[in-house]
């Protein structure tokens, strides 16, 4: 199916709710986009919520309906920008905000009601694509992968996609065009450094990775980060803020006796990300020349030039030299996965979540006027 879709998307940073309108003809066409502001109180609801607590089912129900709003929100408002109306948008693809994560128990859960979404913007809904991957025996993430072979696959450079959002993924595209596209996540990528950066600068993230900067990679408190059991599982694996967020980096840091300066602490972190993704490229894809980088973690020089340090052999750019700015690859992607679900093509990849086949993604619900009569 051609025509506009709007992916939205709102990942574990919690930092904004992305909203892309593109156009799929050949490749994908970025036509507009808009960056809808969580507000604070809002924010640290979800966070609350994702970490469980006092009345969590209250919470949730009141939380499925404020997100589901603020997504209509998202997606109305980039429609305005663009001056495009809400008739010719054949869906939107909306990912939901992650509040549980628990792939080892099959379940997963965003909220952000989709009926909503479908009612106050007119426009036919696609949401909780993560549950028929896990009901396949997946680990409904990560879901990106498909897109990523979709659009960034080449015949001459064999190549590693990485997104580097709360949580890190990597998506591996053999140059060779028999062999399988997998990926998985790495582990942390900004979570952790946003975590401390507001614990010690009361800012929500480290501009440009600056303060990290300023600190030394404390080379024996990474090694004592790298023995978390989650780096040593094989793929395939994905994770969220129940497992790395920083109440266990203070369990951490509690068994490591010396002092640090909280600085040290952000360069080491940062190294943590940048060195868990080398490691993971280095082991799982030997082959791979060249590294594409997309989501906010670009934007981290220090976590950037780690990466180089670490794969001196490798090319290591931002999805910005395939023609899509790494700001809005996960928005496009969703939007690309309402797509796929709409033409019922499956979205997900076996070999990335684990799933035992690959299966459609997603729940429509349907926009005004589409209903029969
Ligand atoms: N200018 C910047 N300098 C340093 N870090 C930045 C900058 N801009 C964004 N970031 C980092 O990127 C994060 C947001 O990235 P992004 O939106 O890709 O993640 P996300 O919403 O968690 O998505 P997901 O986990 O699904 O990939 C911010 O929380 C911050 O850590
Ligand atoms: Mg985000």
């Amino acid at each position: 199916m051609n025509g506009l879709f709007i992916g939205l998307m709102s990942g574990t940073s919690i930092d904004a709710v992305d909203a892309a309108l593109v156009g799929f003809a050949q490749q994908p066409l970025l036509i507009a986009t808009h960056s809808h502001p969580i507000e604070p109180k809002l924010r640290q609801q979800l966070l609350m919520l994702s970490e469980g607590c006092h009345n969590e089912l209250t919470l949730m129900l009141m939380l499925d309906q404020r997100m589901g709003k603020l997504f209509a929100e998202a997606a109305n408002t980039l429609l305005k920008k663009a001056s495009i109306d809400a008739t010719a948008v054949c869906a939107i693809g909306s990912h939901g905000q992650t509040i549980r994560h628990y792939p080892e128990s099959g379940c997963s859960l965003q909220i952000g009601d989709a009926n909503l979404i479908a009612e106050h913007s007119g426009i036919t809904t696609v949401a909780d694509f993560r549950r028929r991957d896990l009901a396949a025996g997946g680990e409904g993430a990560p879901l990106v992968p498909a897109f990523h072979n979709a659009v960034f696959r080449s015949n001459s450079e064999d190549r590693v996609i990485v997104n580097i959002g709360g949580i890190a993924n990597i998506t591996h595209l053999p140059a060779n065009a028999d062999t399988v596209v997998s990926g998985f996540d790495t582990g942390p990528g900004n979570i952790l450094m946003d975590g401390w950066t507001m614990r010690h600068l009361k800012q929500p993230f480290d501009e440009k990775g600056r303060w990290a900067k300023s600190g030394k990679v404390e080379q024996p408190l990474l090694n004592q980060l790298l023995q978390d059991g989650y780096f040593m599982q094989l793929p395939p694996k994905s994770t969220g803020r129940e497992h790395f967020n920083i109440e266990w980096l203070d369990r951490q840091l509690e068994t490591y006796q010396q002092q640090l300066s909280p600085e040290s602490v952000q360069a080491t972190l940062c190294q943590l990300t940048a060195s868990t993704i080398a490691q993971a490229v280095k082991e799982h894809h030997p082959a791979a020349e060249a590294l594409y980088i997309c989501g906010g973690g670009v934007h981290n020089e220090t976590v950037m030039q780690q990466l180089e340090a670490e794969l001196p052999r490798h090319k290591v750019t931002s999805t910005r030299e395939l023609g899509i700015s790494p700001d809005w690859v996960e928005a496009i992607a969703f939007a690309w996965l309402a797509k796929e679900r709409l033409a019922a093509r499956p979205g997900n990849l076996p070999a990335v979540t684990g799933a035992s086949r690959p299966v459609v993604l997603g729940g429509v619900y349907l926009g005004k006027g589409k209903e029969e009569r």
